[in-house]
């Protein structure tokens, strides 16, 4: 059997960048994570903040925008050079940047935080239990974890009500993966229950995209945006349409 790897964009970064960034998907996810954090006390005032697998930078550029200092970590060198790029040509100077993985950055790195992002990241990782005992290393007693993942059972829900029951009955394994899709998603209650293993304790818990993946007719998405926005910023946090969400923003304080 094949080993698990963590994924580093490095190859796919371009492309990535034109189908999620740039996309309605992408937008959402953005408005929906800054609306969550805005509400964190930790986040009214100047603030110094750890980003881990932060790809391309776009949601800690919109901190550094107000006024935070983010440092953006990952593995893959293509995506940081993406953000760095956009840091330089937005004028942000509060940004700062190491190509390094998870592992040796809980290893190595000697500083904690009081608030460190890993959004998007999990999903992507050989060993995810494990990256969250990293994480709850790398953050301040009493500090925040951000945490957002793919979530499986939604990818199942969609699935299901898309028809595509031979993909769900063989539990995502297809033989040609595609790029962009998580190589891993993950259940849950089995995060939560590594959280809770790790010392977290779940202050919020959002779905992002709750509605946005099922619409029938998907020109809504784009014609119909704002309206969609509003819906999800509604419900999102209200059973049953946050255990729906595509993706879990998870919102940990460390004991
Ligand atoms: C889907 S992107 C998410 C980027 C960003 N956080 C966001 O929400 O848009 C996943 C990122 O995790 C990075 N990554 C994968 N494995 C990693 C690891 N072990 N340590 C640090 N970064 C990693 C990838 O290179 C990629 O940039």
């Amino acid at each position: 059997m094949k080993q698990k790897t963590d994924r580093s964009f490095d190859g796919i970064a371009a492309k990535f960048s034109r189908n999620i960034y740039s996309s309605t998907k992408g937008k959402l996810r953005q408005l929906v994570l800054l609306r969550d954090l805005a509400e964190l006390d930790v986040l009214h005032q100047p603030c110094q903040i750890l980003d881990v697998g932060a790809g391309q930078g776009q949601l800690a550029l919109a901190l550094a925008g107000q006024g935070h200092s983010v440092h953006l970590t990952d593995i893959s060198a293509e995506m940081l050079q993406l953000a760095q790029q956009q840091a330089i040509e937005q004028g942000m100077a509060q940004l700062t940047f190491s190509q390094i993985g998870l592992a040796e950055l809980a290893a190595t790195h000697k500083q904690q935080y009081k608030l460190v992002l890993c959004h998007a990241m999990l999903e992507w990782l050989a060993q995810p239990q494990l990256a969250i005992a990293q994480l709850r290393q790398l953050v301040t007693p009493g500090g925040i974890l951000s945490l957002m993942f793919y979530n499986k059972d939604a990818k199942r829900f969609g699935n299901i009500l898309f028809g595509n029951f031979d993909y769900v009955a063989a539990d995502f394994q297809v033989k040609k993966k595609v790029s962009l899709n998580p190589q891993h998603p993950l259940a849950p209650q089995d995060v939560l229950h590594w959280c809770t293993q790790a010392g977290f304790s779940v202050l919020g818990k959002t779905g992002v995209r709750c509605f946005h993946d099922y619409l029938l007719d998907r020109t809504l998405q784009q014609s119909q945006f704002e309206q969609l926005l509003t819906l999800e910023l509604q419900y999102n946090r209200t059973e049953p349409y946050a255990s729906l969400g595509r993706y879990q923003h998870l919102l940990l304080r460390a004991d």
